[in-house]
């Protein structure tokens, strides 16, 4: 469905409104995720100067933060709320026959891996408001920014493996996905669960079974209701997103290089000004 314009978050300014919307007026600095799911094949849009959103995918940008952090928001910080707090709808899951359901996170202890990007930065900070007790796992770049944020322990992956280093915990995260995610099978407690971000290649469900441990995955949903909620916590500083850097959008093909060469600390913002 070529030609097509890529990209989910923005944060700017309303410039007009249908005229059966409330609750926003020209003027108004919002933030959104666009139309996520259903047009992630022939693009959302969102890399443009102008973007056409529903209004209920739209929520007042936190007034505490620049439109650069806020438009670096709303996909990873979906994604960790539908993930961890709340699912939110009840559209059918693409990844398994059961609805994903988050489970308390008070005093747990909360494994996440790939803390460092751009859905665990924000995952771990979510789960530390939640209660939890925070393992993050991570290239060793990223643990002075993770302590910052709250973590409580950290595991640098490319010295130390998270089986031998954790055991017992009740929820890990994995924000990475690829090989052998069932390993994380190991480092959970009977009864646990295993939210897997991106599943596509996880074969360790009969293990699972074995082991009581729930798996599950859940894809991401544009919802401003959600976006509204998590951005008081944005506002108020009980969670901050992260800049790794900032590309002007005519060089977007640059930053698609640099989140294809990895290492990302937080998100990646393309800006139109
Ligand atoms: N289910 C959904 O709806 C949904 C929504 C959003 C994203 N996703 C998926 O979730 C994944 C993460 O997305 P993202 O936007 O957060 O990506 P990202 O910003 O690129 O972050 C990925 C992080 O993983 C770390 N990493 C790479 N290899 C690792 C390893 N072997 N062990 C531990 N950490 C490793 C990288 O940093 P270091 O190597 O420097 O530590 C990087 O910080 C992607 O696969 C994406 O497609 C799914």
């Amino acid at each position: 469905v070529f030609p097509l314009i890529l990209g989910t978050d923005v944060s700017g300014v309303v410039a007009a409104v249908g005229e059966d919307v409330s609750g926003f007026k020209v003027g108004d600095e919002v933030f959104a995720m666009v139309r996520f799911p259903e047009y992630v094949m022939k693009g959302s849009g969102a890399y443009a100067e102008y973007v056409r959103v529903s209004a209920s995918e739209v929520a007042i940008k936190p007034s505490g933060i620049e439109h650069i952090q806020a438009g670096g928001a709303p996909m990873s910080l979906l994604t960790a709320w539908q993930f961890l707090v709340e699912l939110g709808h009840d559209a059918p899951n693409p990844f398994q026959s059961f609805p994903h359901a988050p489970i308390p996170l008070d005093r747990k202890i909360v494994v996440i891996n790939g803390a460092g990007g751009g859905v665990g930065h924000l995952a771990v900070q979510v789960a530390k408001w939640k209660g939890a007790r925070v393992i993050a796992v991570a290239s060793g770049k990223h643990e002075a920014l993770l302590r910052e944020l709250g973590a409580d322990q950290f595991i640098d992956y490319t010295t130390t493996s998270v089986e031998a280093a954790v055991q017992d915990v009740d929820l890990v995260i994995d924000a990475v996905g690829g090989p052998n995610m069932e390993r994380f099978l190991r480092v959970l407690k009977r009864g646990g669960a295993l939210y897997l971000v991106n599943p596509l290649g996880f074969s360790g469900h009969e293990e699972a079974a074995r082991r009581e441990i729930t798996v599950s995955s859940t894809q991401v949903r544009s919802n401003g209701a959600h976006l509204a909620e998590a951005g008081r916590l944005l506002d108020d500083g009980t969670i901050r997103v992260v800049i790794d850097s900032v590309y002007p959008l005519a060089e977007a093909s640059a930053a698609h290089q640099r989140a294809s060469h990895g290492r990302i600390q937080g998100k990646i913002v393309l800006s139109v000004v």
